[in-house]
């Protein structure tokens, strides 16, 4: 399973991306908002620090001005996935970037039947919101196993990115319905590294070897 990190924070990706855990990076109009960096300033470095996948959305909102924008993100480097929301014009956006061998990772997907479009279409990538389904009485992860379901069934190329994980527990529940990828904020990867007692194990180690004659 690769893991991706959920955010535009280049102090972030950089520390976790340090840890040896990061393949790829997604990043959303919100998130660059809240790294309170220009976009310029994000794109700059982000290539430097991850050598891998890195999701840039594109906002336009009819296809054809989709497609130009994405053409030119996708000239920032060979690693940009284009970030694309699910609807009819990203469809057809998708369609035409797929022929020309741009990557994309449609996205804001809320439904297997929605996935599958998208697959469809020739995305690369597709990004189902499985917190923002908890959040309304919805069981996100049940669209995941759907969509991994049907994947399998017709061996499917486009690759799942579980998207909009809130905890721990969401990252093993993907993991064990084999979806390709997990896009995780920066506070629950932290939160996946740690447990009291791996930190109370070193503590009584490092003070048992104090005592030690060397
Ligand atoms: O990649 C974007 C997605 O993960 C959004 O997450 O927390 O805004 O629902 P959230």
């Amino acid at each position: 399973m690769k893991i991706f990190i959920d955010t535009a924070d280049l102090d972030e990706i950089r520390e976790l991306a340090s840890w040896g855990v990061i393949d790829g990076v997604t990043t959303n109009p919100t998130l660059v908002k809240r790294s309170g960096r220009s976009f310029k300033e994000i794109i700059d470095e982000i290539f430097t620090i991850v050598d891998g996948s890195i999701s840039l959305e594109a906002v336009s909102t009819k296809a054809d001005d989709i497609v130009k924008e994405a053409r030119k993100l996708s000239k920032i480097h060979k690693n940009v996935a284009v970030k694309i929301p699910m609807n009819p014009e990203g469809l057809k956006a998708v369609k035409i970037l797929s022929k020309e061998g741009i990557e994309t990772n449609v996205t804001l997907i809320f439904s297997a039947n929605q996935a599958l479009l998208a697959a469809k279409a020739g995305a690369t990538y597709v990004s189902p919101f499985i917190g923002r389904l908890d959040d309304i009485g919805q069981e996100g992860m049940q669209i995941i196993e759907e969509i991994m379901d049907i994947f399998n069934n017709y061996d499917i190329e486009t690759q799942v990115i579980v998207a909009s994980i809130r905890h721990p527990i969401h990252v093993i529940e993907a993991g064990r319905l084999g979806a390709h990828i997990v896009t995780i904020p920066p506070s629950v990867i932290r939160k996946m590294v740690s447990h009291s007692l791996t930190d109370k194990g070193i503590e009584s180690f490092l003070k048992d070897w104090a005592k030690v004659k060397k």
